[in-house]
């Protein structure tokens, strides 16, 4: 099995990232086919990847008896039925975050992934595969910070994203800024701690952006959370920062501490100028996680190849969403949601 042989579902803001690279950056991988609801994205697929098989029907792509695998990219409501269909056409898949936003679907859609266990399925946690994360996982895992006793996630979308995210939000629902953002900052605590959070309390507000309480989405939500050794989380997830797309962690351990990117910079650069010494500033996600998002879907063609299960489970999924599903009912109940 030299090559591969990848569809994709989704053309959108990350659709069109994981194409590119698909076709171009993932070495044992060719993107045979793409299907999407827009006639504009399939044209970027024919044109710009030279993609020849274009479908605007999820059915009709996985039909095709081209592909080895599946890239889902699709809004978040559909992905587990897609994981479902996929799995049982024989294809292995790699979904994005988050594995759906329906407890029972995503349980049914987790049993079935378990019954394909020679397919490989992985999940678009892309934190896993950043450098700097991963520098910071293995300093944990060697105890360099001792016992973990806090950890503070940040995820910020820049407010220059507003209007590609509002445009998301109404085509499908997003979840909520629990499940659609703090869902990347929840893996990262669990990741981190090999621990199960048992306890959430969360709370959020709106202030610059009214057009988001039509929506009923969050521009500031917070929430704090109990792990199972007692180990304390707090994150913060929101989409007006004004400087850029500042994604930062922070732990606090019995033997030291650290921080993953607690100025967001953009590169190595400082500017001095009227406006005194300046650090340029990571704008959006494609820039930030360029590498990872390559990284991730390297693994996953690997993992095909070499017939193993990539690091990431559908059951981190699925607890992920168990935990971003309590802090959305927190925020809407205003009690502390127990887990466990
Ligand atoms: P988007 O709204 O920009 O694009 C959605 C795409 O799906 C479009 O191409 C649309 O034509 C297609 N589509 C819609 N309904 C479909 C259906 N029923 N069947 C097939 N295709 C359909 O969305 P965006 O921002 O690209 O997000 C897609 C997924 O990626 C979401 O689940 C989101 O949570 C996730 N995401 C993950 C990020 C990460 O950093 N890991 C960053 C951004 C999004």
């Amino acid at each position: 099995m030299n090559q591969i042989r990848v569809g994709i579902v989704g053309l959108g803001r990350l659709g069109k990232i994981h194409a590119t690279n698909l076709a171009q950056n993932v070495p044992g991988a060719v993107l045979v086919a793409a299907c999407s609801f827009s006639d504009e994205e399939l044209a970027f697929a024919a044109t710009e990847l030279g993609i020849e098989e274009i479908y605007n029907s999820y059915e009709d792509l996985i039909a095709s008896p081209n592909l080895d695998a599946v890239c889902i990219v699709s809004p978040s409501g559909y992905h587990p039925e897609q994981i479902r269909q996929a799995m049982e056409k024989g294809l292995h898949v790699f979904c994005e975050k988050p594995i759906g936003l329906d407890l029972e679907e995503i349980k049914r859609t987790v049993q079935v992934i378990h019954d394909h266990p020679e397919q490989i399925f992985q999940l678009g946690f892309n934190r896993r595969y950043d450098e700097s994360y991963l520098y910071a996982k293995n300093l944990i895992d060697n105890g360099e910070l001792g016992d973990l006793m806090v950890i503070r996630s940040y995820g910020l979308d820049p407010i220059s994203g507003l209007k590609s995210f509002v445009k998301f939000a109404k085509a499908s629902n997003s979840g909520g800024i629990f499940l659609d953002m703090s869902i990347h900052d929840i893996d990262v605590i669990r990741w981190f701690t090999n621990k199960e959070v048992v306890r959430v309390w969360a709370i959020g507000k709106n202030s610059a952006y009214p057009e988001l309480d039509q929506l009923n989405e969050l521009e500031t939500g917070s929430a704090m959370m109990q792990l199972e050794d007692k180990t304390m989380a707090i994150l913060v997830a929101g989409r007006n920062a004004v400087h850029g797309y500042h994604v930062e962690t922070e732990i606090i351990g019995t033997k030291g501490m650290l921080r993953v990117a607690s100025v967001p910079e953009k590169n190595l650069v400082t500017v001095f100028n009227e406006n005194g010494v300046v650090r340029p500033t990571s704008q959006n996600f494609p820039e930030r996680f360029r590498e990872a998002y390559i990284s991730e879907l390297k693994e996953f063609i690997d993992c095909i190849k070499e017939k193993r299960q990539p690091g990431i489970s559908a059951y981190d999924g699925l607890q992920n969403t168990v935990v971003a599903l309590a802090c959305q009912k927190s925020f809407e109940t205003n009690q502390i949601i127990e887990i466990l």
